[in-house]
């Protein structure tokens, strides 16, 4: 009965067919290893992200009047609302802390180097797209820090020079942050910009689906196939990866609830406690930091210092601070992929590179006072020299033997 009926469905959708190709007969690398985790727990966000989101629209009021006290009426009065709204928030950092330590893997390993140039450059403007997720996201309750942060960042365009004025009005739809831009922002976050998510996930995994998954030994596991043309060092992703999967996903559950349940606000950085204030257009914050994912990029921006009054300088620096990871697979020219076969020249890059990418994270959050001005400028000359010295240091370090096959210690 099963049979018939799945060949029914297959003479006319080829279920079986990419259920092979993508699961049961998609050969993976068999040294995978912790770092393999992220890819499908930011699945799992997005998931999360889109179910919570659709029960908080059903209650949440897109107007500049009633925005703020809808948000108040899920905590309080919807029942759970409170747990919706804090699997969403939380989900909103943790899909950025879990997209961080993706990409970290991709550098560790070289994920990004050919043929796999494809998969990162997709994988970056999903970066992007969920920086703009996020910040829409964030004008939705209408509190004291959704307000003023986001009348910070949409008057970063203005600095643009000529266009900068018409183009910063034309985003708001009004000369200051107001009620058409939470209508904006209402309809690019619950729709247009999760729709052009979904499709990059998908062109994502196509694209890793036809050049296979990189490995942390860095080896091309399609060089030497079997008889039958499978990978020697390649597992069927089902069972084995869907069980590895699974493993990740219980125990990342577990720090997602522990989060949702005994700390949401997480100290002011996954909630901001400026944003339990209503906005208030005539009342501007002392301090205005954005969400903690943002700002070693807010960091770069305040680095540097206006020119003939212009703050244009410094936005070009954090929109150039971003954009520089689509030219990584073009500034690498080491001979291997793996860390684990580069010598110490990109291993010191890597370190001062995180180490300069979190301190930005750190100084970002934190007033800007001048011995913090002069670290930031410090820090973004690092994160800048580890992109545009790349050439250099991977074409002259050294190198040890990079094995035929994959290493299981
Ligand atoms: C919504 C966000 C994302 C989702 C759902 C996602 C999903 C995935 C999945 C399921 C894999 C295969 C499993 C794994 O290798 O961990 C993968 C691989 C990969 N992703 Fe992503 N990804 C996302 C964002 C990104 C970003 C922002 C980048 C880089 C800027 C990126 C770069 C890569 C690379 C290079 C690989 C291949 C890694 C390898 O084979 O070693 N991804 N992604």
């Amino acid at each position: 009965m099963m049979k018939k009926l799945l060949d029914w469905v297959d003479a006319r959708f080829p279920l079986t067919a990419n259920y092979k190709a993508h699961l049961s007969e998609y050969y993976a690398p068999k040294n995978f290893n912790f770092w393999y985790f992220f890819g499908s727990l930011a699945l799992l966000v997005l998931v999360i992200q889109i179910v919570s989101g659709i029960f908080l629209t059903m209650h949440y009021k897109p107007d500049a009047d009633l925005a703020f006290a809808s948000v108040e009426y899920i905590m309080r009065d919807v029942e759970y609302g409170w747990l919706i709204r804090y699997i969403h928030s939380t989900g909103a950092s943790m899909f950025f802390v879990v997209v961080y330590l993706h990409m970290f893997r991709g550098l560790i390993y070289g994920s990004y180097r050919q043929p796999r140039e494809l998969v990162w450059i997709f994988g970056v403007i999903i970066y992007l797209v969920l920086m703009g997720e996020a910040f829409m996201g964030y004008l939705l309750p209408w509190g004291q820090m959704s307000y003023w942060g986001a009348q910070v960042i949409v008057n970063l365009f203005a600095t643009v020079p000529i266009i900068g004025e018409d183009l910063s009005v034309w985003i708001r739809g009004d000369y200051v942050i107001g009620d058409a831009t939470l209508n904006r922002f209402f309809a690019f976050h619950v729709i247009a910009l999760p729709l052009v998510l979904l499709g990059l996930v998908v062109a994502h995994l196509i694209a890793l689906h036809e050049v296979g998954s990189n490995n942390p030994d860095g080896v091309e596991i399609k060089k030497l196939k079997d008889e039958q043309g499978r990978p020697l060092d390649g597992i069927p992703f089902h069972p084995y990866y869907t069980v590895k999967d699974i493993l990740g996903v219980v125990v990342f559950l577990m720090v997602f609830a522990a989060i949702v349940f005994f700390a949401p606000e997480m100290g002011g950085y996954f909630l901001e406690h400026n944003n339990f204030v209503p906005a208030d257009p005539l009342k501007t914050p002392e301090h205005i930091a954005p969400v903690w994912y943002f700002t070693p990029y807010y960091a770069i921006l305040r680095a540097v210092p206006p020119i003939l009054g212009s703050q244009f300088p410094g936005v070009l620096a954090m929109g150039v601070a971003v954009l520089i990871f689509f030219a990584l697979p073009w500034l690498d020219r080491s001979p291997v992929r793996s860390i684990r076969y580069r010598g110490p020249k990109f291993k010191i890059a890597l370190t001062l590179f995180v180490i300069a990418f979190i301190g930005l994270g750190i100084l970002g959050i934190l007033p800007a006072t001048p011995l913090y001005t002069v670290l930031s400028q410090i820090l973004s000359v690092v994160y800048f020299a580890f992109f545009l010295l790349m050439p250099w240091y991977t074409k002259n370090d050294t190198y040890k033997p990079v094995p035929e096959r994959v290493t299981t210690k």
